[in-house]
């Protein structure tokens, strides 16, 4: 049995302890999120399972009981940041030493024991399939000064039950699936967030009409390859028409769209309702077929030219933009450029443009590549 199992299971008996805090309604969370929109949403989700336990959100930073960071770990970058952003928390540890800080999300999933090893003012570490545990660890932490982990991931888990907790406003977002399966070689996230697992049909079309109930005029259906979207039969078109169906009057999106997995049947869904916004980001991540296959995408060139003249030609005024990666391993100013040329022929509405970062534990990591500074620059550019 691992650390964590044998701390889980000792709260899991500790139901006394349980009670005892549910009614003690007065602690203060404090959460920042980085990363995507999963991760804010999964933020939703923590303070929805928090709030059970007698926690409220606070944006005072200096007036709580437990700070928690919701990590990215895509590139090298995102982690530093959260890094750095620790070594600002030492200060608030320092002045309230029963401050609880903890670290959840796609980091504490890759970094685990690492991060706890580095960083020691860090007392729960919580990945994105354990957000059940968190108030359990924060007590256990505060009760025995021991540190918590929960990092198993779930083929399971898509907390269909909870209902996120989220902040007054016209915009929300709808996790419908979690996890990815496509194995890119540059990417964390298989790694970070586990297997495809789908919602239940109808609950994700009852949230879209609680939505509308409480106001909410737009609406983002998410998921890490949200067109992969399965359950009991029904696809992410199926899914998109009944919702589309169910709240006429809520402008729906999605992300994130894997160019294997969006269909003729999806664009045709897209086109047929008003209430659907005509926009799609498609990542692209390079217009090179060697640097494609390297990158395991699972498409040509041509594969994803058609998908994008399919959208054109059904919603001629559709919005489009894309992610590209730059440098890959072994990527020459030839593939650079067929990159280039397939920016130029969508004329793409936005991209989100990123130097590849090497990720260990992925295939990429190892290829070999000797791509210099200045070249890295200049194509990034
Ligand atoms: N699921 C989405 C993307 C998730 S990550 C998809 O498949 O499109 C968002 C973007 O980060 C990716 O599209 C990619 O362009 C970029 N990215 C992921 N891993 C990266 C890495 N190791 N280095 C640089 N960029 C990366
Ligand atoms: Fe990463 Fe590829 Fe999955 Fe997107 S589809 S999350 S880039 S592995
Ligand atoms: Fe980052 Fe994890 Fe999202 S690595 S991009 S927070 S899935």
């Amino acid at each position: 049995m691992e650390l964590s199992d044998l701390i889980l299971n000792n709260i899991h008996q500790n139901s006394a302890l349980k009670d005892y805090n549910k009614i003690t309604n007065d602690k203060k969370v404090y959460i920042e999120t980085y990363g995507c929109q999963m991760n804010y949403s999964d933020t939703e989700i923590v303070l929805s399972v928090l709030s059970d336990f007698g926690y409220n959100e606070t944006t005072d930073i200096n007036d709580t009981d437990v700070i928690l960071l919701n990590t990215c770990s895509i590139r090298e970058n995102a982690e530093m940041k959260i890094y750095k952003r620790l070594d600002d928390l030492k200060k608030y540890k320092v002045k309230n030493p029963n401050l609880i800080i903890g670290i959840l999300g796609c980091m504490a999933e890759r970094l685990r024991k690492d991060l706890l090893e580095r960083k020691k003012m860090v007392d729960i570490i919580v990945g994105p399939d354990e957000y059940r545990k968190v108030p359990h660890l924060i007590d256990k932490s505060i009760e025995t000064g021991e540190k918590g982990i929960a990092v198993k991931l779930s083929r399971v888990e898509a907390y269909d039950d909870i209902m996120p907790l989220r902040k007054e406003g016209v915009t929300a977002w709808i996790s419908v699936m979690r996890g990815c399966d496509k194995f890119c070689t540059f990417c964390v996230v298989p790694f970070t967030r586990g297997r495809e697992r789908s919602r239940n049909f109808k609950n994700i079309v009852d949230e879209a009409k609680r939505l509308n109930d409480e106001g909410v005029k737009d609406v983002w259906l998410l998921g890490q390859n949200v067109n992969s979207y399965r359950y009991e039969g029904k696809d992410f078109s199926d899914l998109l028409r009944s919702v589309a169906v169910a709240v006429p009057g809520i402008r729906l999106r999605y992300t994130t769209s894997h160019p294997y997995d969006l269909s003729i049947k999806l664009l045709e869904t897209m086109a047929e309702f008003n209430n659907v916004c005509k926009y799609i980001h498609l990542p692209l991540q390079s217009g090179s077929d060697r640097i494609l296959k390297l990158m395991n995408r699972l498409y040509t060139v041509r594969q994803y030219m058609n998908v994008m003249m399919a959208a054109r030609e059904r919603m001629p005024s559709i919005g489009l933009s894309t992610d590209i990666i730059s440098c890959f391993p072994s990527e020459t100013d030839e593939d650079h450029k067929l990159t280039l040329d397939v920016i130029r022929q969508v004329r793409y509405d936005g991209a989100y443009t990123f130097a590849y970062s090497a990720r260990e534990n992925t295939k990429a990591f190892n290829m070999q590549s000797d791509i210099d500074e200045e070249t890295r620059k200049r194509r990034l550019e």
